[in-house]
């Protein structure tokens, strides 16, 4: 693993416009901010750029203690980013964790598959020296048996990642046991198109009304999509919590589950979301992405 470089990145630089300066944490690269596009060249914000701001800066309060525990425990972290987009993210952790903890060994992974992302984030990691990042042109299935990510990763993030690339990336952190998961869901469309399907069978019990008009479908999918999720995570020992990422105001997708891997593999989780999965009549079609562990895995006696 590659000892992190210093950068050039945060230059003097001219300075943000004073409306500006309350968005942007102490000791942040403006340089970086504008690389990115979120502040413009002379320094302001525009209202989705300060929405990006706020989402990854108040995500990063979350995550910075989660860094500290790894560091505390490893004396180095390997984080994994998936769906990374323009690397938002990426780039601000590094920014405000790897350059300001110089002495801790991290590696930062982007898995992105829209290849001029994966080349725009690689170019500008070269110039700001950030060179213990790296962004791999793969989707998150194929990321899982990728020779260039180690076996063992200490945190998983997925912020927005579309549809079903949250699920691939829980069972990305479920084979490299990942310490921590950190997801930001996306719009699911996956369990909402197998309701949809089955909705006739569905309709013999009364409990199909919460999902028989087309926009319940959706919704109710989405929000089945994400409980299923989190029992799965507890299922494979992690002790799940579920939160807003930012005000409603800032974000319609604003569900941001935070898991820690306790191996504390819950019995009375998995059957809980194989009850449901058979409940909905999703089992079939879903029981594989929902997997649980084998049954000698898990923890009889629990709370
Ligand atoms: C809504 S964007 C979010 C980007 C970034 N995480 C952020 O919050 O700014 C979702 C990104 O995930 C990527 N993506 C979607 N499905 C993916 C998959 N299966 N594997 C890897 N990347 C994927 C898309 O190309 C897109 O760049």
């Amino acid at each position: 693993m590659a000892r992190r470089q210093g950068t050039s990145a945060r230059t003097a630089g001219k300075e943000p416009a004073s409306s500006e300066k309350h968005d942007i944490r102490p000791g942040q690269s403006v340089e970086l901010l504008k690389e990115l596009h979120i502040l413009t060249r002379d320094g302001k914000l525009n209202q989705d750029s300060r929405r990006k701001l706020k989402q990854i800066n108040h995500l990063y309060q979350f995550i910075e203690p989660l860094l500290e525990d790894v560091r505390r425990t490893n004396h180095s972290i390997t984080l994994v980013d998936h769906g990374a987009g323009k690397s938002y993210l990426g780039f601000i952790l590094y920014d405000l964790y790897v350059r300001q903890n110089r002495e801790v060994e991290c590696r930062i992974f982007g898995i992105e598959t829209r290849d001029e992302l994966v080349d725009k984030s690689r170019d500008l990691a070269r110039r700001l020296g950030f060179d213990a990042m790296s962004f791999l042109n793969l989707s998150v299935a194929d990321a899982i048996h990728a020779d260039a990510i180690p076996q063992q990763v200490d945190m998983v993030t997925a912020l927005h990642a579309c549809d079903t690339a949250t699920d691939d990336a829980i069972r990305f952190a479920l084979m490299k046991q990942a310490r921590f998961v950190v997801l930001a869901p996306c719009c699911q469309a996956e369990v909402a198109a197998v309701l949809r399907r089955n909705k006739g069978k569905a309709l013999a019990s009364s409990l199909a009304e919460l999902w028989r008009r087309p926009l319940h479908t959706r919704e109710f999918g989405s929000l089945v999509t994400n409980v299923l999720r989190c029992l799965q995570l507890e299922a494979h020992g992690y002790q799940v919590n579920v939160t807003e990422l930012v005000g409603w105001e800032h974000s319609l997708k604003n569900e941001l589950i935070m898991a820690e891997y306790k191996d504390l593999p819950r019995r009375k989780s998995a059957q809980r979301l194989n009850d449901l999965l058979a409940m909905l009549g999703v089992e079939e079609e879903l029981g594989s992405r929902f997997f649980t562990p084998p049954e000698e895995r898990l923890i009889r006696n629990e709370p």
